[in-house]
């Protein structure tokens, strides 16, 4: 029932290349003309507004919908109830990220009755979940399109089939091996990017409900990659991202295989590009080559994210982590053994079935032995399908608060301190914007991801300039430049 296709194929009267991504090219084309004639009627050309509400993975995927729109001819709207196309790209991580989604078609509704011909879509993760389309199909008939996660690239089609036709067009696969290369793509920074390097997850962390709306690991050629980087590159992007649920097993499944280290020496190669970031590493993965690289490249930042989950080795176990506290400590000890000034980062979460005190006070230990720069706490929460919804011994609300509470203390003092340990130091930093609140200023970035503000002006975004850190704010610097 999730594969019905609601195509009104008649709207299309010349035959579509059946051949990627030619064929979303062709419905690009399809797409100008429609805006065009929504030029004479309406006077001007319609607006798009794209919401992210997920991950990077998900940011990075809305700007290739936001490169489809602009290549359509739409143009960028911001605010949701202006536009004449919105489309939110969701997350269903945790039970919150799905409450915001209906909340925001809650608001919607209103301006869609004003404005009929106002267009409504709705993609990502959150709509790989059978009783999400079935509720939008019940309860939010205003909502003209909806498609999931692994047929995003064929979004200019399902744009044009949405525009031509009056009933809610539904389009989701279970699955797909298919990656579609060279498709348009706007992006958000000029001087950054994220890079997809591969899709999907084979983990199965029992409680995540990624593997499940994002399929199976893929991995993208390396030479596909190396060639969008180097274009990135020749359009001025400093620094690339390179993202996946779990990069230390990219190319593990790609013919010749290709380790992730090995893709990132490849990178490294790449002039122009000043700075390499990657996330997510699974520390049951990462290797001692990929430690090595690291210590040995001018261009991958000294940070590393390394989501820990739990301290408990037995919490670990149900969790299906894959290792014990005692394998994680023993990762970070080598890390920080070849790389000195590693700034490590965390996810945990609290809360997970039978977590009982001991088990916490195992994470609090955890936090207090790897001192991490930063760290983002979750509270379980429970995602229908995956097996820690069916385990017994869910922890009562209160407690769970009572320990989030306790951790976040532990977790803002060290980290306070951890980020405080370069005062004095002139380090250098990728300016990123002016300062939201003082334009005298400009924000930039630490290659361990801290945030420094110093006086400078926007002819500065984009380099890297070495600025002397004056003083710490906790998590951030002010600083002045220093030539
Ligand atoms: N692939 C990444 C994580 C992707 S999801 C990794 O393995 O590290 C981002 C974070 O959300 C996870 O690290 C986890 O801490 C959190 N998360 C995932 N499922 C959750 C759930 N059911 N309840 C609470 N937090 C969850
Ligand atoms: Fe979820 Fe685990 Fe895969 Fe990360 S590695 S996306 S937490 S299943
Ligand atoms: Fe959310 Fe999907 Fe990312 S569920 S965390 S947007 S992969």
């Amino acid at each position: 029932m999730y594969n019905e296709m609601d195509f009104d194929k008649s709207a299309l009267n010349s035959a579509p290349p059946i051949e990627e991504p030619a064929r979303q090219y062709y419905y690009m084309e399809r797409c100008r003309a429609w805006v065009r004639n929504f030029q004479k009627e309406k006077g001007r050309a319609p607006k798009a507004c794209v919401i992210n509400m997920g991950c990077q993975m998900n940011a990075r995927d809305s700007e290739k919908l936001a490169g489809i729109l602009k290549q359509a001819g739409y143009e960028e709207e911001e605010r949701e109830a202006q536009a004449d196309f919105v489309i939110y790209n969701t997350c269903t991580v945790r039970e919150n990220a799905n409450m915001r989604v209906y909340g925001h078609l809650g608001q919607l509704s209103p301006a869609k009755k004003k404005r009929p011909y106002m267009k409504i879509a709705l993609c990502g993760c959150m709509m790989q979940e059978p009783e999400v389309v079935e509720k939008l199909k019940k309860s939010y008939r205003f909502v003209d399109l909806i498609f999931g996660t692994h047929n995003i690239y064929k979004f200019a089609e399902l744009l044009y089939t949405c525009l031509e036709s009056k009933r809610m067009v539904i389009d989701i696969w279970k699955d797909t091996d298919k990656i579609v290369e060279d498709l348009p793509s706007e992006r958000k920074y000029s001087f950054k990017s994220g890079v997809n390097v591969m899709f999907g997850c084979n983990n199965f962390c029992s409680y995540c409900i990624v593997p499940y709306v994002r399929g199976r690991e893929r991995s993208r050629k390396p030479e596909a990659i190396l060639k969008e980087i180097r274009r990135l590159a020749a359009d001025g992007v400093a620094e690339v991202m390179l993202l996946g649920q779990n990069v230390n097993s990219y190319g593990k499944t790609l013919e010749p295989p290709c380790s992730f280290a090995k893709l990132l020496q490849k990178i490294e190669e790449i002039d122009g590009i000043k700075r390499i970031r990657f996330m997510t590493s699974h520390p049951k993965d990462l290797s001692d080559e990929l430690i090595d690289v690291m210590k040995h490249s001018r261009k991958i930042c000294r940070h590393l994210h390394l989501p820990v989950q739990s301290g408990s080795t037995e919490i670990l176990k149900r969790m299906n982590r894959r290792y014990t506290k005692e394998q994680y400590l023993e990762l970070v000890r080598k890390l920080r053994e070849a790389i000195p000034d590693i700034s490590l980062t965390t996810d945990i979460i609290v809360g997970f079935p039978g977590e009982t005190e001991e088990d916490f006070e195992e994470t609090l230990d955890v936090v207090r032995k790897v001192r991490y720069d930063s760290a983002f706490t979750f509270i379980y929460s429970k995602r229908t399908g995956t097996p820690a919804a069916a385990m017994e011994e869910q922890v009562p609300q209160e407690v769970v608060k009572k320990r989030f509470d306790r951790l976040l203390c532990e977790i803002q003092s060290i980290s306070a301190q951890v980020c405080a340990v370069h005062t004095g130091k002139v380090m250098p930093v990728l300016v990123e914007s002016v300062n939201d609140h003082d334009s005298s200023l400009v924000t930039g970035r630490l290659d361990n991801n801290l945030l420094v503000h110093f006086p400078g002006d926007e002819e500065l975004i984009g380099t890297i300039v070495n600025v002397k850190l004056e003083e710490c704010k906790g998590f951030y610097y002010l600083g002045t430049r220093k030539f």
